[in-house]
C-alpha cells in the first residue's frame, strides 16, 4: 500500500514536471534545430511502422506501367509535388532547403508503391506531407504512383513530354464534358503514345522547365544540371 502511495506521487510530480517544463518554453520548436538522434530515431520507427502497418492493407492495381496513368501522374506530380520532392532536371528549392523533416527527393528512389499511395492519400503528421486524399480520389494517386516508380533516371525530356500529354489528355477530358470519363483512359493513351513519338524537339528550352509550385521555390536549375 504503502509503496503504490509512493509510486502515484512519483507519477504526479513527473507529470507535473513534464508540464512545467512545456508551458517553461524550454523547448526550441525551430524548424532548423534538429532533433536529438533518440528522438530522431524514435520518430522515424514511429512513423514506419505505422505506415508499414497500413499499406498492408493497401492492395497495389496491377495497372501502374499504364502509359496513360503515367501521364496523368507526371502532369499532377508536376503541379504539385515539385517544389518539395523536385522532380528531374530540376535545382533544390528553397522551400525543400527550409523543411524539417525535409521532403525526400523522389527523383533519387522508387517509394514501395502501397506505401507511396496510402502516404499521399493520408499525408504525415507534422511533416510538411500533406494528406491529398481530401481533394484527391484514388485513381489520381495511384497516378502519381504510378508516376513515382519510374522517375529516377528519367530525362528532363521524357518528364516534359509526360506531364504535357497528361495536361493534354486531362484537357480533352473537360473539352469532352459529360459521360466522357470511360474515354479519359484511351484519350491520355494516346497523347502520352504521341508525346513520346515526338524526337527531342529543338525548342525544347521554350517548353516549361519543371517549374515550382511553391511561390518562394528558386529557379529549377537547367536541364543538364541534374543531380549536381
Ligand atoms: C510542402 C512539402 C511537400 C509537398 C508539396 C509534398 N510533399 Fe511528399 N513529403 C513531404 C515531406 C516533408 C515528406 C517526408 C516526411 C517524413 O520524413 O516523414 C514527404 C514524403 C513523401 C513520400 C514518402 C517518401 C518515402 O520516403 O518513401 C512520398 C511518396 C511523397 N511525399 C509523395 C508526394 C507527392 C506525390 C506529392 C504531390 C502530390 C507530395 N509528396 C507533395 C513534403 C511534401
Amino acid at each position: 500500500m504503502k509503496f503504490i502511495k509512493k509510486l502515484l506521487i512519483l507519477i504526479v510530480l513527473i507529470v507535473v514536471a513534464c508540464g512545467a517544463w512545456v508551458w517553461s518554453g524550454a523547448y526550441n520548436i525551430g524548424a532548423d534545430a534538429p532533433h536529438w538522434a533518440l528522438t530522431k530515431k524514435v520518430i522515424s520507427v514511429l512513423r514506419d511502422r505505422s505506415i508499414a502497418t497500413r499499406a498492408d492493407e493497401v492492395k497495389v492495381p496491377d495497372n501502374l506501367d499504364d502509359p496513360a496513368l503515367l501521364a496523368e501522374g507526371a502532369a499532377h506530380y508536376h503541379e504539385m509535388c515539385t517544389g518539395c520532392h523536385l522532380a528531374p532536371g530540376m535545382g533544390d528549392t528553397e522551400i525543400r532547403q527550409g523543411l524539417y523533416p525535409k521532403p525526400p527527393n523522389l527523383t533519387h528512389f522508387a517509394p514501395d508503391p502501397a506505401e507511396a499511395f496510402w502516404i499521399i492519400k493520408h499525408g504525415i503528421k507534422m511533416t510538411a506531407m500533406p494528406a491529398w486524399g481530401k481533394t484527391h480520389d484514388d485513381q489520381k494517386i495511384w497516378a502519381m504512383v504510378a508516376y513515382l516508380q519510374k522517375q529516377p533516371h528519367m530525362s528532363v525530356e521524357r518528364y516534359r513530354q509526360l506531364y504535357a500529354a497528361g495536361d493534354a489528355a486531362e484537357a480533352g477530358e473537360h473539352d469532352h464534358a459529360g459521360p466522357a470519363h470511360a474515354s479519359t483512359g484511351s484519350s491520355a493513351a494516346a497523347a502520352a503514345t504521341a508525346a513520346t513519338q515526338v524526337p527531342v524537339p529543338a525548342h525544347a528550352d521554350t517548353s516549361a522547365v519543371p517549374a515550382s509550385p511553391a511561390g518562394s521555390a528558386s529557379a529549377p536549375a537547367p536541364a543538364g544540371s541534374a543531380g549536381a
